[in-house]
């Protein structure tokens, strides 16, 4: 894709399909999804809200497959997302199990953005093991128990590889995991 390409993208999402996101950071994520999209086949969404971000990241990667989980899904802003993604109106630990079959976590990319509590994050990137594992809003500062501590943790392992957002006035902030096992 070209670099005009994936800001026109960034654009569209945020502007005309509400995905909740910042721009700039946002742009850097989608460049890099770009970059490493031939080594994905499947793409997962945990918490889709109004879908803007599925429906950047189907532009993006129109090649890889899609499971689109939120435990309110009916919120979707439009219906046109490619044929044949997977929703699943659950809460993200309940939809686990049942999607598991439907994915190889080695060529997959997990957007874990539903429920923000650590607890609930920290399970997610666990029964969503995959290569790749994005976190959003990891320089939120509402609550101490939050993404951010999750997304610490990681860091002091050495497991993240990517990090965008402006951390010091708490700009949302977009990370990657990149799970040593699938290195
Ligand atoms: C911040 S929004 C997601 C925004 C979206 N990823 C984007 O970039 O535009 C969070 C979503 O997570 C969903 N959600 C919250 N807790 C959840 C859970 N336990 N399981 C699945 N979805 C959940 C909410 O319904 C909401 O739509």
């Amino acid at each position: 894709m070209t670099d005009r390409f994936v800001a026109h993208i960034t654009k569209q999402a945020i502007k005309e399909r509400k995905a909740h996101q910042v721009y700039k950071e946002y742009l850097e994520f989608l460049s890099w999804l770009d970059s490493v999209s031939e080594e994905l086949e499947y793409i997962i969404e945990l918490g889709v809200d109004r879908g803007g971000n599925l429906w950047a990241m189907q532009q993006i990667a129109p090649h890889v497959s899609f499971i689109a989980v939120d435990s309110n899904i009916g919120k979707l802003y439009s219906e046109d997302y490619k044929q044949g993604t997977v929703f699943v109106n659950e809460k993200s630990a309940d939809a686990a199990l049942k999607i598991k079959k439907l994915y190889v976590p080695e060529k997959t990319l997990v957007f874990i953005d539903a429920c923000h509590h650590y607890k609930f994050a920290k399970k997610d990137s666990q029964l969503y093991a995959s290569k790749y594992q994005v976190f959003h809003d990891i320089y939120d500062d509402k609550k101490d128990n939050r993404i951010p501590k999750l997304f610490n943790e990681f860091k002091d392992k050495k497991e993240i590889i990517k990090e965008w957002g402006d951390k010091e006035n708490h700009i949302v902030g977009i990370g990657v995991r990149l799970d040593p096992t699938y290195k």
